[in-house]
């Protein structure tokens, strides 16, 4: 039977991989046709251990260290992968929380002090940015691409405590609309994937504990998301079954906050 959400080949480049939600989306795409995935996390280690689950599939998986909030890493990765297997045609933006320390309790932001802020701003816009920046010749080149990029819904209805984080993921959905438009020309498409709690190494609450109970309280699905949940919306939107779609933002989100 035909896989509406065959990648066909494709090589697909997935930044903060090692883990997480990550992890779950450079899997999906090795399932679902792509010929190789690079897994870049900042932690060598977790790429490798990926990279190892992804070559047990059967498919081509690259190892890629380093800092999406660098730019020259970035360059650095696009070009070895152009040289060992060719041009990116999947990229997901998905390095994002506080960067390489997870998630950092903060202060009051009327007590925060600017460079914090650049710890949200850092991975979660500059980061998007940085990436797109690396990959748009080729995918221009070849006339070919889709980029998805991991927002949160503390950027669509903000979130008290992560003021710095709502407004970086709001600014990455941004950014991403004003790619979409400046690049379907090239047959690029580019959509954001807004997530609500998610289970993963960094996050990590007790649904039957009281804490847990009362963060449930607003999802319609009143259970914290998967890995594997903003993985299959990932994989929907790397692949030509979503080929007219462009410029969007999904949420996946157990109905957390409603997109009208
Ligand atoms: N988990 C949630 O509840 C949740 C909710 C909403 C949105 N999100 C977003 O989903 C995405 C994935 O979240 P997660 O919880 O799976 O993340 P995570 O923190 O569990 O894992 C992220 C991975 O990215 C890597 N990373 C961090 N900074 C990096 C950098 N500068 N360069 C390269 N790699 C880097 C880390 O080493 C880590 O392996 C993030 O963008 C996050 O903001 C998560």
């Amino acid at each position: 039977m035909e896989d509406i959400v065959d990648l066909k080949g494709v090589t697909a480049l997935v930044t903060g991989a090692g883990q997480g939600v990550g992890r779950a989306i450079a899997l999906r795409m090795a399932q679902h046709g792509a010929g190789c995935v690079v897994v870049n996390d900042y932690f060598e280690d977790r790429a490798e251990a990926v990279v190892a689950e992804i070559e047990a599939m059967g498919v081509r998986g690259i190892a890629a260290q380093g800092d999406v909030t660098k730019l020259d890493d970035l360059k650095r990765i696009v070009a070895d992968v152009e040289t060992a297997v060719g041009p990116i045609g999947v990229l997901v933006n998905n390095a994002g929380n506080m960067g390489p320390a997870g998630v950092v309790r903060s202060r009051p932001f009327w007590e925060q002090e600017p460079e914090e802020w650049d710890l949200s701003l850092g991975v979660n816009l500059y980061g998007v940015m940085n990436a797109v920046r690396a990959v748009l010749p080729g995918m221009i080149a070849a006339e070919r691409g889709a980029i998805v990029t991991i927002v949160s819904d503390a950027g669509r209805v903000g979130e008290p405590r992560l003021e710095a984080y709502s407004g970086a993921k709001a600014g990455a959905a941004g950014f991403m609309r004003a790619i979409a438009k400046s690049v379907g020309r090239y047959n690029v498409r580019a959509n954001c994937i807004a997530l609500s709690a998610t289970k993963t190494p960094t996050i990590q609450v007790d649904e039957d504990s009281d804490i847990g109970k009362k963060m449930l309280a607003p999802y319609i699905i009143r259970r914290f998301g998967e890995p594997d949940d903003g993985a299959r919306m990932a994989v929907f939107l790397a692949s030509d079954a979503s080929a007219w779609i462009t410029g969007q933002t999904y949420p996946v989100n157990g109905g957390y906050a409603l997109a009208v």
